[in-house]
């Protein structure tokens, strides 16, 4: 592929997705101007958009797709994040998302929790427009998110193994919605039963590594727009605490007993983070990204060559180096 044939596939990708920014506003548009205002809130503090673009790009793997299918297939998506991320800010008493104040910090967490039945109901009404496998993959994906989210509330069970538990809450909650993304690009450019299995494989592993790596984020960067360590405030296990619990090594008892100390002081919890980051198990954890990262690009490989492919590898890259 010729480098202007690279940009011209650029092009179109922000084309569709200018179109996505324009169609998420007006879907959250409601009865009432205070509705609106904050159905809106979180939807234009911005955002990676990755779940759209995933749409997008993976709507390039098979025919020439409808646009107006698109538009709304991607509009569904992340209508359903934002709404997950309104709630999930009530469970996490989070103040900042997107680098503005949580739904639950501005409005309080009734009107929070409301406003992402709100949307989640916005995403159901477009979805409907799309067909009956779609109304069902998402609900499916829906049902497997909210369960994901019950499960890292409730812990492991009796006798459950921690790391198993962890691994199977972020696929539910975070690899659910990212392959039914892949899917849904697949589904609306027709793409085969074969490669659409692929792409369902593909976003499932790539929507684990986004999670893991996201955790790793949680206790290395300030520059996420939320609170960093929230997850260690909010007893949240992640994969760099349950290998640091995994550890024989006597030094490490302190660490956790400060991970499991009361975090609601600032100070406190910026210690402990200064901590963890310069311990070895964020190294651990940032191999286990790439690892997996390679395994979702390994699902890859039966799908034609071509723009598309070349993009979702691209992006299995950027998701991996997010953590570097
Ligand atoms: C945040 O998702 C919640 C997770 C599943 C990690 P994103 O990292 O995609 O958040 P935005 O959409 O960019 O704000
Ligand atoms: C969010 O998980 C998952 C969903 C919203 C379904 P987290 O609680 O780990 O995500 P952040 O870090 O708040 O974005
Ligand atoms: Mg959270
Ligand atoms: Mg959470």
């Amino acid at each position: 592929m010729t480098e202007s044939g690279d940009e011209a596939f650029s092009t179109l990708v922000a084309e569709r997705l200018a179109l996505v920014e324009q169609r998420l506003e007006e879907l959250a548009g409601a009865d009432t101007p205070f509705v609106t205002e904050a159905a809106n809130h979180i939807i234009a503090a911005g955002g990676k958009r990755f779940r759209p673009l995933l749409v997008v790009l993976a709507s390039a793997v098979g025919n020439e797709p409808d646009v107006e299918d698109l538009v709304k297939a991607a509009c569904v998506v992340e209508l359903t994040h934002v709404a997950s991320l309104y709630h999930d800010d009530v469970m996490d008493e989070a103040d900042l998302r997107r680098g503005a104040a949580s739904a639950n910090a501005r409005f309080g967490n009734s009107v929070a929790i409301m406003v992402g039945d709100y949307l989640f109901a916005r995403a159901s009404t477009t979805v409907a427009t799309l067909g009956v496998e779609y109304v069902t993959l998402q609900a499916e994906t829906f049902a497997r998110l909210v369960q994901g989210q019950i499960a890292e509330t409730r812990g492991p069970g009796e006798g459950e193994d921690p790391l198993q538990h962890y691994l199977q809450v972020i696929a539910d909650k975070t690899g659910s919605l990212i392959a039914a993304s892949a899917m849904f690009g697949g589904m609306v450019s027709g793409v085969s039963p074969e490669h659409l299995e692929s792409l369902r494989l593909f976003g499932e592993e790539i929507g684990l590594v986004f999670q893991l790596s996201d955790d790793v984020i949680d206790i290395t960067s300030e520059v996420t727009g939320k609170t960093p360590g929230t997850d260690l405030r909010e007893g949240v296990e992640t994969l760099p605490t349950l290998l640091l619990r995994r550890s024989d090594d006597p030094a490490d008892r302190d660490l956790v007993a400060a991970i499991d100390a009361d975090l609601s002081d600032d100070a406190e919890l910026a210690a402990v983070l200064e901590r963890l980051r310069a311990h070895p198990v964020i190294d651990q954890a940032r191999d286990e990204v790439r690892r997996r990262a390679e395994v979702a690009r390994g699902h890859l490989a039966g799908l034609p060559e071509g723009n598309a492919k070349r993009a979702l590898l691209k992006a299995c890259d950027d998701i991996a180096t997010r953590v570097a």
